[in-house]
């Protein structure tokens, strides 16, 4: 059976109330829940995890080389500044799907740039809550293409 990791960032604890014009009114146990649920659907096993601190972030990435075979990350405003977990994810060798509830691309020009990008399998964002699920079917196909 493979296992996912859903890792998530600064201020993603906040979901539901933080400007929910951006984010949605979806909180993150709502989206726990719901990864849940696709999780046995999909018969993958699944961690789910936040942090505000980009250390914890680094040893939660850590951890997760040996115990699950990819990852989902939300990693917030990290993602635009935090070499610290990009050479993270170059250093675990597993596959992990960048992930983003709101469109950076399409937001302030300091959200376009990306340090989980060019080590990242591939870039969900601009679904809300839904690109989760949608992150773990593109997960999945991948794990599943590469056995
Ligand atoms: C975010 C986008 C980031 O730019 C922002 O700092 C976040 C959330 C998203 O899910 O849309 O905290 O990662």
């Amino acid at each position: 059976m493979h296992s996912m990791l859903v890792l998530n960032g600064p201020n993603l604890n906040l979901l539901g109330t933080r400007q929910p014009e951006v984010y949605g009114r979806t909180t993150l146990a709502d989206i726990e829940e719901m990864c849940r649920a696709h999780a046995k659907t999909l018969g993958v096993g699944l961690e789910f995890g936040q942090s505000n601190h980009e250390g914890v972030l680094v040893d939660t990435l850590h951890a997760a080389r040996g115990q699950h075979d990819g990852v989902i990350l939300n990693a917030g405003a990290l993602t635009h500044t935090s070499i610290a977990i990009m050479d993270a994810i170059n250093s675990i060798e597993l596959p992990v799907v960048e992930l983003h509830l709101s469109n950076i691309h399409a937001r302030e020009e300091f959200r376009h740039k990306s340090f989980v990008a060019p080590v990242a399998l591939g870039q969900i964002c601009g679904f809300g809550a839904r690109g989760y699920t949608l992150a773990m079917d593109a997960l999945l196909s991948h794990l599943e293409a590469a056995k």
